[in-house]
């Protein structure tokens, strides 16, 4: 299975501590840091069986960037999970990039998450929240997440790859012709069967 993740880490590197346990287990798994992209500039992912997206979480949403870059980068078909660190867990978390993926008509196969150190705003006062998170257990979880996901999907995802690049191939081949052809062939079926 050919993976890419594409992730944000922008406040204590929690969620890159995740994102590097996959690739130190996984070597063949593809990173992109979307804080590396210029403003206007979107990664081909088409050659990827499988798109992972990773952040922090701020302000309940997964990273504006990663977000915008998501937006642009995921085709029809694509297969996704997300990876989050939070301060406190939260059901609603990844409900934007779930959005931004139907629109899409990409599919998210698995989520995963866990909790990360967060100094955010009033909990610098105290020392912090959630310190030592990500612990080495939960940094293995993710990569045991990931072993699980692959051992379940990873045949499964490149099977539909392969359909999708077959039918997206027949299409280029046989191209429809647009409305105009629509319209004539539906004229022409009426007539038909007059
Ligand atoms: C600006 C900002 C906003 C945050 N908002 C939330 C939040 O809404 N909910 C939450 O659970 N954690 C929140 N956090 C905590 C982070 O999600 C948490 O520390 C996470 O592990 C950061 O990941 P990172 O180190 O990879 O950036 C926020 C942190 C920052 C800096």
């Amino acid at each position: 299975m050919k993976t890419v993740i594409l992730y944000r880490s922008k406040h204590h590197g929690n969620t890159k501590k995740l994102v590097d346990a996959i690739v130190a287990a996984h070597p063949e798994v593809d990173t992109i840091d979307v804080a590396t992209l210029g403003k206007n500039e979107y990664p081909d992912l088409s050659s990827y069986h499988c798109i992972g997206f990773a952040s922090g979480i701020y302000y309940g949403k997964f990273d504006a960037d990663l977000r915008r870059v998501a937006d642009h980068v995921l085709q029809a078909g694509d297969k996704v999970f997300l990876m989050i660190t939070y301060g406190g867990a939260s059901k609603d978390y990844g409900k934007d990039m779930a959005a931004i993926a139907q629109l899409k008509m990409a599919s998210i196969v698995a989520t995963h998450g866990c909790v990360g150190f967060d100094t955010w705003g009033p909990f610098k006062l105290v020392g912090g929240m959630g310190k030592g998170h990500p612990t080495a257990e939960e940094v293995q979880g993710a990569v045991d997440f990931y072993d699980t996901f692959e051992r379940d999907y990873g045949e499964i995802l490149v099977n539909e790859y392969e359909k999708r690049a077959k039918r997206l191939a027949w299409e280029a081949a046989h191209p429809r012709g647009g409305l105009l052809d629509d319209i004539k062939r539906t004229a022409k079926k009426i007539a038909g069967k007059r």
